[in-house]
Formats: C-alpha cells, sequence, structure tokens
C-alpha cells in the first residue's frame, strides 16, 4: 500500500482559537502546535472541548475567533485525512463493501482495490469477516472496521474521537495495537481519549483540556513523571477534575 509519510499537511496550529455556543467558549483561547511523530492525545474531562478541537483542527468547524492553518496554510484544511467519529455509522453492506465504497469515494484507482482492501482487513483483523454485514458486528469490530475505511482513503492524518470508549479491555488492545501500526507506517494519529491509561499507552505528546481550555501540553512521559499545573496533577494522580 503506498501509505506515504506527512507532507504539506502538518504542522496543524490552532492560534488562540475561540469557538463560541451563545454564552459559552466551548474553545476558549487554545493554542496547539500538531507536528509529525508519534500520536498527539487530547484528553479532558466529559465536556471539556475534546471533539471541538477534533473538529476545528480537521477544518470541520470554524473559530469563533483565532485561526488555524495546516503546513502554514489557512482556509485548506487538509485533503488527505480521515476522521473516525465516536459512534461510526456503517453502511447497510459487506464490511468488504464499506471499505470498498471508501476507497470509490477517495478515488483510489481499481487496481489497487483487492491489494489495498487485502492489506486493510488484515491490518485490523477482520479478514475471516469480510463478507459480513458491517451493522451485525460487535462494538469493537465495527470500531476496526471504521478505522480501515479510514485508512482506505490514503490518508497521511487520521483523527480518532474517543475510539475505544465503550470496548471491553481485548477490543480495546486489538484496536490501541492497529493505531500503534499505523503511526509507525508514518500516519500521523491525533486522537481523543478520557482514559488515562489509553493515553500512556499510545500518546508521543500529551494535551490536556479543561473547560476549553489547553492546561497542559507536553510530551508523554514528561507529562506523567512531572506534570506541571494543578490539573495535570489531579488527572493523573487519578482524581476527579470537575
Ligand atoms: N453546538 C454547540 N452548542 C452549544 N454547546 C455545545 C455545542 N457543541 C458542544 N457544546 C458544549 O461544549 C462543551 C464541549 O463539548 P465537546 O463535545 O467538545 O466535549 P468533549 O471533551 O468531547 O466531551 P466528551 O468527553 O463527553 O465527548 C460541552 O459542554 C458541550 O455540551
Ligand atoms: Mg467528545
Amino acid at each position: 500500500m503506498t501509505m506515504r509519510a506527512p507532507a504539506t499537511d502538518l504542522p496543524i496550529v490552532l492560534d488562540n482559537v475561540t469557538v463560541r455556543a451563545g454564552a459559552l467558549d466551548i474553545l476558549d483561547r487554545a493554542s496547539l502546535l500538531v507536528g509529525d511523530g508519534q500520536p498527539t492525545v487530547l484528553i479532558g474531562p466529559n465536556g471539556s472541548g475534546k471533539t471541538t478541537l477534533l473538529r476545528v483542527a480537521m477544518g470541520l468547524l470554524s473559530p469563533t475567533l483565532g485561526r488555524v492553518t495546516w503546513g502554514g496554510r489557512e482556509l485548506s484544511p487538509p485533503v488527505r485525512r480521515a476522521i473516525v467519529f465516536q459512534r461510526p455509522v456503517m453502511l447497510r453492506r459487506s464490511g468488504a463493501d464499506n471499505i470498498r465504497y471508501a476507497m470509490r469515494v477517495a478515488k483510489i484507482p481499481r487496481a489497487e482495490w483487492d491489494a489495498r482492501l487485502h492489506e486493510l482487513l488484515s491490518l485490523v483483523g477482520l479478514a475471516e469477516m469480510a463478507d459480513r454485514p458491517a451493522r451485525r458486528m460487535s462494538g469493537g469490530e465495527q470500531q476496526r472496521l471504521a478505522l480501515a475505511r479510514a485508512l482506505a482513503r490514503d490518508p497521511a492524518v487520521l483523527f480518532l474521537d474517543e475510539p475505544t470508549a465503550s470496548l471491553d479491555p481485548a477490543a480495546t488492545k486489538a484496536l490501541e495495537d492497529v493505531v500503534r501500526a499505523v503511526a509507525a507506517r508514518g500516519i500521523k494519529v491525533v486522537m481523543s481519549t478520557h482514559d488515562l491509561g489509553e493515553a500512556r499507552r499510545l500518546a508521543g505528546e500529551i494535551v490536556l483540556l479543561h473547560r476549553g481550555r489547553v492546561i497542559e501540553t507536553a510530551p508523554a512521559a514528561a507529562f506523567f513523571a512531572s506534570p506541571r499545573t494543578e490539573e495535570a496533577r489531579k488527572f493523573t494522580a487519578g482524581e476527579l477534575l470537575i
């Protein structure tokens, strides 16, 4: 498969981004630089702004104030990006057909379909289930299928919004293994989770959000070993951050 290293869509830079909904700033002057390398993981409690920040970084939502650039460009979100939403919706067709559909939409040449389909299904461990109706698959299987479908587009940047939120430990491990494999291929992963363990296992860099603010950004090792802020200290100690 021709999965190339990220080129021009990085870095993704948020400069003082505010997203206002009514009287509330659901993102409050958030600044962030997402470069290449290991996954960038957004953590924070429910409602802290993770999904909103992802949507802004993907170019699906425009800031009320501030600006976002992709590889230095404004107003032109990444083309080679793919997204897996928290509750992916599958077509009422087989797993394989869901992936074929994504390849058609992404205009992947037909000559490459079979090889790519085969590789993606094995990557996510669904080779045996390719012909099953996607909507009959378990939650964990559908999450992995959603990931394969996203990868079918040959993205340089992959956004994942709480990809393991409702999965059990075995399904979580399976999905995390795929994320690691994807990152090892040079695809930039930007994901959210409210699972600290997952952040520890996957992150190159951690971004802690609280009430719409970017509280702390740090390499994962440093973040867990010596959190700089009170919020990060609480969060890493497993105390409730409300
Ligand atoms: N369009 C909107 N209008 C009003 N409020 C909104 C809108 N979108 C999001 N919010 C609010 O903004 C806050 C941040 O939402 P967001 O979905 O980004 O949080 P989150 O960190 O992803 O939470 P979770 O962990 O529950 O997924 C929440 O309080 C949410 O209710
Ligand atoms: Mg969310």
